[in-house]
């Protein structure tokens, strides 16, 4: 297959990239190199320096969109900057892959798309975003499939938990992983933000990208893909303690405004049509994530 993934030089990108070529794809990374690192990208696939807000032709067969202002903290700083790379550049990947004839595969988010959850969150739950970004996903959502039913596509859109592995930027606060394994392995103090008691549900990038494999010969629908598990902050400070080996126990600041207490996905749909279930539990992916990070 001719691929294109948006966003190819970011963390989760750049698995994908990796995963495609593995199995004899043609690859091509459209990236403007904002948050994304061309080392990042396999000098086996084509690295086009584009942002997306302006618009651009491809000959793919098979898009992955994946560029985005992923930083809440951004979003609500800039939320017109968030928009046009948000909504607007998801247009342009829309229509890029609308003349090419593409099936596309939009990454979307469960963390920042439901709002404040009493339980796990399915596909058919509200809609309530409390961020920019949130809402900016929550757009683009309607544009992908505004245009499967304008245009007859079966495009599909997955809504990723908080993912986390190797290649992570810790300087993103959605890098909570990447920011605790950092910290604690160069003997720096960490800080929760509360009392540590909000969960999260955390999936790791090697089964997002297996999930992102299994939705392109997917026709249309919206999955979530994440565990199930709901971990704690606290829990997943000492799972990271554990993987670096040290006893060196956070602080505590004043909860983050905006940060739901609880965010975990109900899988179900996905596991049934997708037939994905993540197979990565945390405590072995910290372990195999501090090992690459120890590597870098
Ligand atoms: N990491 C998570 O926990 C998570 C959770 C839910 C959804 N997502 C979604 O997954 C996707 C990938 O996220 P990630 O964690 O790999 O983030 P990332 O920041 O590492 O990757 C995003 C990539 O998009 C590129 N990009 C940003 N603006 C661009 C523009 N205007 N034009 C072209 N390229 C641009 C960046 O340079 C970067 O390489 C995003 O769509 C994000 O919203 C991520």
């Amino acid at each position: 297959m001719r691929a294109l993934v948006t966003g190819g030089a970011g963390f989760i990108g750049s698995h994908l990239v990796d995963a495609l070529l593995a199995r004899g794809d043609e690859v091509v990374v459209v990236d403007d190199l904002s948050t994304g690192q061309r080392e990042h990208v396999d000098p086996a696939a084509t690295l086009l320096e584009h942002d997306i807000r302006e618009p651009f032709e491809t000959d793919a067969e098979l898009v992955f969109h994946l560029a985005a202002q992923a930083d809440v903290g951004t979003s609500m700083e800039q939320p017109a900057y968030d928009a046009e790379v948000n909504v607007v550049g998801t247009v342009n990947v829309l229509e890029a892959a609308r003349a090419a004839g593409a099936h596309l595969v939009f990454s979307s988010t469960g963390g920042a798309i439901y709002g404040e959850v009493d339980g796990p969150a399915r596909e058919r739950s509200a809609l309530l975003p409390v961020s920019a970004y949130g809402l900016a996903k929550r757009s683009a959502e309607v544009y992908v499939d505004g245009w499967n039913r304008v245009f007859g596509t079966r495009h599909v859109t997955l809504r990723f938990a908080n993912v986390y592995g190797p290649r992570q930027s810790a300087s993103l606060e959605g890098g909570v992983v990447a920011i605790f394994l950092e910290r604690l392995a160069a003997g720096e103090p960490t800080t929760i933000f509360g009392d540590g008691s909000i969960t999260r549900d955390f999936v790791h990038v090697d089964d997002v990208v297996r999930a992102l494999l299994a939705a392109s010969a997917q026709g249309g629908g919206v999955f979530n893909v994440g565990t199930g598990v709901e971990t704690t902050i606290a829990g997943l400070h000492r799972l990271c303690e554990q993987a670096v080996g040290v006893d060196a126990p956070p602080s505590f600041g004043p909860p983050r405004p905006g940060d739901a207490q609880r965010s975990v996905l109900d899988t179900e749909l996905a596991s049934r049509e997708l037939g994905f279930t993540a197979s990565v539990r945390l405590a072995e992916g910290i372990v195999a994530t501090c090992a690459a990070v120890e590597k870098e």
